[in-house]
Order: structure tokens, then C-alpha cells, then sequence
């Protein structure tokens, strides 16, 4: 009785580990087969690609890189510089983006809008000026009046930022 117990035990417990393998092998397999089909008809990458082409079209031209796509993530340009977001509309057009004065609209100008890296102006200027002249255009200090006035359209906290730009751009 104890024998025949024990042998019985052992035989299930075999073909409960058989199936087990068994079921296991099968949804293994399940598995392989389902996500081997699936990939063709992915549909993922398509989301990810008007996801991407919609952010773009939604984002107002100064929010994208110079090639008009989505900046780097962490290093998007005017979302982590709003300062940069101001230049970039409202001044780049004559001093450009990288401040060098030869902006789109530069080329009728005469005198030609400054260039911020240009060191021997930089000495002769200071703060105040730089701030007066974004404030209160060009005319105000007997330099052209090309360089429009901004004080109407710009905060206190911009202008000064703008300077700073501007000063930042005389280092290099
Ligand atoms: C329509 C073209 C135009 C735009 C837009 C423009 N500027 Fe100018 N800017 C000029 C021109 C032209 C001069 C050169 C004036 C001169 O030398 O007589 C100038 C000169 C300057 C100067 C130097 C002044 C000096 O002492 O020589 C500063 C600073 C300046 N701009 C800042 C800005 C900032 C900041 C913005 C944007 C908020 C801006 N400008 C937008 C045309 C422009």
C-alpha cells in the first residue's frame, strides 16, 4: 500500500512537470509567432512619425532649429532661452542669429546693423548705452534709424536680458 502510494505519487508528479514543459514550450511559441507577425504591421513607428510632424506644425518657427525641425530634447533652443525666443524674432532678421549683423533683412541696410562680436565696439560701449539704444532705437543716439525702438514692445527684464546676449556675444 505504501509502495503503490509512493509510485503514484512519482507518476503524476512527472506528467504534471511533462505538461507543464509542454504548456510552457507552447506560449513560448505563441508568443515568438504573434510578435513576429505584429511587427510588419507595426503601426508605432507611423504614431511616433506624425506625432513628431504634428509637433512641428505646431510650433511657431523660432521654437525650431535653423533646418525647421524639433530642437534636441533638453537643448531646446528658445524653450530653455527665452531671451533667445525674443532676439530670434524680433532682432535676427538684421543682426542675425548668431548676432554677426548679416542677417536676411542686412543686405539694403546702410549703415549695416551692428555686429555683436565686433570687440573694438564692445570696449567703446557700455551697458547703459546698449540698453538705450534697444529701448529707444537708433535715431535717439544719431545712429541710424533702421535700428528700430523696442521699448513699447519689450520689458525691462528683456531689454536687460538682450544686453547681456549681446554682451555674451562680445566674448567670442
Ligand atoms: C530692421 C533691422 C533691425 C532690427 C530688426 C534690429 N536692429 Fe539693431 N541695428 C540695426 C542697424 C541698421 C544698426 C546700426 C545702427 C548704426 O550703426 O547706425 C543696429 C544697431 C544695433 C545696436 C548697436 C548700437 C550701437 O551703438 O552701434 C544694438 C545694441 C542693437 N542694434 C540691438 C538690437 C536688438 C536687441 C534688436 C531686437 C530687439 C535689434 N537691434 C533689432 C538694425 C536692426
Amino acid at each position: 500500500m505504501h509502495a503503490e502510494h509512493c509510485v503514484w505519487t512519482i507518476g503524476t508528479n512527472r506528467i504534471k512537470q511533462k505538461s507543464e514543459i509542454l504548456l510552457r514550450g507552447a506560449s513560448h511559441a505563441f508568443k515568438i509567432l504573434a510578435t513576429g507577425c505584429m511587427e510588419q504591421y507595426d503601426p508605432r513607428r507611423f504614431w511616433k512619425q506624425t506625432r513628431t510632424e504634428r509637433e512641428i506644425a505646431h510650433r511657431p518657427a523660432q521654437k525650431l532649429t535653423m533646418k525647421g525641425e524639433l530642437p534636441p530634447k533638453g537643448a531646446g533652443v528658445a524653450e530653455a532661452d527665452p531671451v533667445f525666443a525674443k532676439y530670434a524674432t524680433l532682432c535676427s532678421s538684421c543682426h542675425a542669429e548668431d548676432g554677426k549683423g548679416n542677417g536676411a533683412a542686412a543686405g539694403g541696410l546702410n549703415p549695416k546693423p551692428r555686429n555683436f562680436h565686433d570687440k573694438a565696439w564692445q570696449a567703446k560701449v557700455d551697458d547703459a548705452h546698449i540698453y538705450g539704444v534697444i529701448e529707444k532705437g537708433g535715431a535717439a543716439y544719431g545712429l541710424s534709424g533702421s535700428m528700430p525702438a523696442w521699448g513699447a514692445v519689450l520689458s525691462k527684464d528683456e531689454i536687460e536680458g538682450l544686453v547681456k546676449k549681446i554682451r555674451a556675444w562680445g566674448k567670442n
